[in-house]
This record gives structure tokens, C-alpha cells and sequence, in this order.
């Protein structure tokens, strides 16, 4: 390559694009989207896509372990709190730019706008694995807690139907993971149509989850045996740490805040008080409900489909079971209606700012929903979560997860010192320790994931370097403004 082509090369993938654009395209009337979310309905919104598959099925796997992974045992408790301290670096970082720059996209948007177009790119490829393929998990989560409810009203799907297929790891003879597939199909079809999560529903849907996750605490507490807390920690600290990696799956939503600032009322304000709130919330949840879920039932006996209502079961309570399952299978559904919202935004984003195409952009002439971008995302998920197993769709959503944090973590801290007289309705304290610590805990984390995750990850890199070079690079929105002038 030449000096000038190279310098070509270079100069196109660190273009960025400035904060006034990022506000002024949110703006056109075209693509501009109604401002009526309050911070209650912010961290209504943060609940709704944070508590279901991780805290209901993932515990399961984290407290035992599994083929690839050491489990914490009842050290999951320090899991959830390591991990949810992670996450709290990371909000404070989303919470800077979500004040800063409220429009739609989240981490995509923010990186456009700080660390350039390429790793704008790269971020909001990760972000299909956030979103996209975490639908794919929430579904298959959804599934299993779904036939936990038929089993108990005496109803048992064929295993054929309800697992998938076994060159994917499912049992021999098994077709597909059909309630997985049909869920996803469903809740497409509502986003299409455009019942948008009226923020009524999310409030009811998160009363009843957060009333069904109490509901276990006292049903459970006074069960506890304490003995089933020794040894605390069966499989070392490693154990607490690759739980910790795992059950981080528990805690993604929160940002799916800083995706919705666009349509929040008072955004500098509400959201990062939405995304905190709803952290810390779920955080003193989750610790409570791990704590009680070990010392219900020995590690040996924890269920990895539907732990939470199995160890009810297990102390005698059939009845509780069904009421957890219930909130479980509703709860879950709210999440897979606000994380598959969340791919939406991301792909209407990127497709307006042409990395994509322009047809994802487009909106219903009848239902004003971007109808392509979710009939593509809801077809894309329901396949996978047919065929995929739970822990793979998992651990793939929590390394594309990682990564996007740290570039947020690095992008804050490049900001500061790229604009530093950026008006900063809310300015993370502790700079820089604050991203530096964000950086390193994801990293911490994200080295605790199996080597096959890894090795998927870095391939499913390269494909979106390949698109970006073929597409994004050439059809660029912003490319086009800058030939112009
Ligand atoms: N945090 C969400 C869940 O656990 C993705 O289902």
C-alpha cells in the first residue's frame, strides 16, 4: 500500500461523526421518534430488560457448572455482586453519554462519535450479539420455563419439539426448539403491527416479576438450610469468576435505557438516574434471591432449566413453583419484547447512518414501525433459538457484551479529552479510575469465558470487518458529507 493509500484507508475508518450531527439526524422529522418517557417509566423500562432468563435459568448453570466451566457453588452470591459492580463502572460511562448524546443506537452512536466510524462499526456488530443473540438465549429461556408450566398442569411437550436438533447438542431424534421459535414469531409480529412496549404493560409486567421474585424470597428464606452453604465456594475463586462471566447475561438491559433516550421526556436527567436505578435495584434482587435459591437445596440438586421454581419444588412447595414459573414465563417475555426492540433501534441507526442498508430504515406507511429491520431481526432469532442451545447463545451475547463495554469505557474517556467543553449534564465522578476500573473488570471477565467462545467471537469479528470493508465503508452516509464538502 502507498503512504496515500494508506493514509486514505486510515483517515475513512477513524472519521467520526460530530456530536451536533448525532443530534441533528435524530431530529429530522423523517426519523424522529415521540419524547414521553418519564424516569419512572426509564427505570420501569431498565427492569423490564434486565431481570428474566439470567436470574430465572442462567443461575442454574453458574452454581453448577458445566463441561467448559467450573461453577461458583453457593459463591454465586459474590458472582452477582462482582458482576454487578462491573456493570455499575460500565453505567456511569453509559450515563456520561447517554446525557450527552440522547438519541437512539446506545454504544453505536457513542463510539461514532468518539472513536470513529470503524470502530462505530465493530461496536454495533457487537451489539447484534447483545441484543440479537441475546433474544436468542431470553427465548430458549423462555421455552424451558414455559414446559416447566405445561409439565405441572400435567401436560408434557414431546422432548423432539422442545430441544434442538442433535447436531447442535440436543438429544438424539430432537427436530427443533419449537415454543422457542413461536415466541419469537409472536412478539414479532405485535412489534410490527406497533403495540410499542406502551409503557402501562411494561409497568404491569415488571410489578408482577418484581412481585413473583419477592414472593420466592419469603416463601424461600424460611427453608433456608444453612448448611447447604458449606463449601462456599466448592470450585475456588475461579469458580466465582467464570459464574461471574456467566451470569453478567443477567444484567444486560440495562443500557437498553440509553437506547430509549431519544423518546425520554428529560434525558440529561432521567436517564442515567433510569440506568442506575434499575442496576441497583436488580442488583440487591439478584445477591438476595442466590443466596436463598443455595440454601434451599444442595448444589448437587439445583436444576439448570428452571432453577428458581425446581428448588420450591424440591422443599415441598409445587404450588409456589407454579406461581414462579408463572411470573418467569411473563417476565421473560417482557424482556425478549424490549432487547429485540433494542436490535431494532441499533439496526435503524446504523441503516441511517448508511452502514446498512437503507432499507432497514424504513418505516411501515400504515404502522410507522421500522417493519424490515423487525421482520429481519424476529426471522434471524426464531431460526437460531430453534437450533441453538441455551449456554452457547449465552456466553456469545456476554463476550460481544464485554467488548462493547470497554470500547464505552475507552470512548468516555476519549471524549473528555476530545471535547472537553462538551456540556456534560452528568459527569461520571473519579475520572479516569472510574472507565479504567469498567475496563479492566470487563476484560477480567470476558478472559473467564470458555476458549470455543473466544474462538467464535474472533470469527464472527472478521465476518463483520468483511461487511464493513464491502458495505459500510463505500456507502457511508457520512463518507458522502465529507466528499462533499
Ligand atoms: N438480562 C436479561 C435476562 O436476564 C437479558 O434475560
Amino acid at each position: 500500500m502507498t503512504p496515500d493509500a494508506g493514509n486514505f484507508v486510515i483517515s475513512r475508518f477513524f472519521r467520526t461523526k460530530s456530536i451536533e450531527q448525532c443530534l441533528a439526524d435524530a431530529d429530522r422529522p423523517e426519523h424522529r421518534l415521540k419524547k414521553s418517557l418519564t424516569v419512572w417509566n426509564l427505570t420501569a423500562l431498565g427492569i423490564g430488560a434486565i431481570i428474566g432468563t439470567g436470574i430465572f435459568v442462567l443461575v442454574g448453570t453458574a452454581i453448577v457448572g458445566d463441561a467448559h466451566r467450573p461453577g461458583a457453588g453457593p459463591g454465586i452470591v459474590l458472582s452477582f455482586v462482582l458482576s454487578g459492580l462491573t456493570c455499575a463502572l460500565a453505567a456511569l460511562c453509559y450515563a456520561e453519554f447517554a446525557a450527552m448524546i440522547p438519541v437512539a443506537g446506545s454504544a453505536y452512536t457513542y463510539s461514532y462519535a468518539t472513536l470513529g466510524e470503524f470502530l462505530a462499526w465493530l461496536t454495533g456488530w457487537n451489539l447484534i450479539l447483545e441484543y440479537g443473540v441475546a433474544c436468542v438465549a431470553v427465548a430458549i429461556g423462555w421455552s424451558g420455563y414455559f414446559n416447566n408450566l405445561l409439565k405441572l398442569a400435567g401436560l408434557d411437550l414431546p422432548y423432539w419439539a422442545t430441544n434442538p436438533p442433535h447436531w447442535a447438542g440436543g438429544p438424539e431424534g430432537s427436530i427443533a426448539n419449537f415454543p422457542a421459535a413461536i415466541i419469537v414469531l409472536l412478539v414479532t409480529i405485535i412489534l410490527v403491527i406497533g403495540i410499542k412496549e406502551s409503557a402501562r404493560a411494561t409497568g404491569y409486567i415488571v410489578a408482577l416479576k418484581l412481585a413473583v421474585i419477592l414472593f420466592f424470597l419469603a416463601v424461600g428464606a424460611p427453608a433456608v438450610n444453612p448448611e447447604n452453604w458449606t463449601p462456599f465456594m466448592p470450585q475456588g475463586f475461579e469458580g466465582v469468576r467464570s459464574a461471574a462471566a456467566v451470569i453478567f447475561f443477567a444484567y444486560i438491559g440495562f443500557d437498553a435505557v440509553s437506547t430509549a433516550a431519544e423518546e425520554a421526556r428529560n434525558p440529561q436527567r432521567d436517564v442515567p438516574l433510569g440506568i442506575i436505578g434499575s442496576l441497583a435495584v436488580c442488583t440487591v434482587l439478584y445477591v438476595s434471591v442466590a443466596a436463598v435459591l443455595t440454601g434451599l437445596v444442595p448444589v448437587s440438586q439445583i436444576d439448570i432449566h428452571a432453577p428458581v421454581a425446581e428448588a420450591l419444588s424440591l422443599v415441598g412447595y409445587k404450588w409456589g413453583a407454579a406461581v414462579v414459573a408463572i411470573g418467569a414465563v411473563a417476565g421473560i417475555t417482557s424482556v425478549l419484547v424490549v432487547m429485540m426492540l433494542g436490535q431494532i433501534r441499533v439496526f435503524f441507526a446504523m441503516s441511517r447512518d448508511r452502514l446498512l442498508s437503507p432499507s432497514l430504515s424504513v418505516v411501515h406507511p400504515r404502522f410507522g414501525t421500522p417493519h424490515r429491520a423487525t421482520i429481519l431481526t424476529g426471522a434471524a432469532v426464531a431460526i437460531l433459538a430453534s437450533l441453538f442451545q441455551i449456554g452457547d447463545a449465552a456466553d456469545m451475547t456476554n463476550i460481544g457484551t464485554f467488548f462493547a463495554f470497554v470500547l464505552v469505557c475507552v470512548g468516555v474517556m476519549l471524549l473528555r479529552y476530545t471535547r472537553p467543553n462538551q456540556p456534560r449534564p452528568f459527569r461520571l465522578p473519579l475520572m479516569p479510575l472510574v472507565p479504567l476500573l469498567g475496563m479492566g473488570a470487563c476484560l477480567y471477565l470476558m478472559a473467564g469465558l470458555p476458549q470455543v467462545t473466544w474462538i467464535r467471537f474472533v470469527v464472527w469479528t472478521i465476518i463483520g470487518i468483511v461487511v464493513y470493508l464491502v458495505y459500510g465503508m463505500k456507502h457511508s452516509k457520512l463518507a458522502a458529507q465529507i466528499s462533499q464538502r
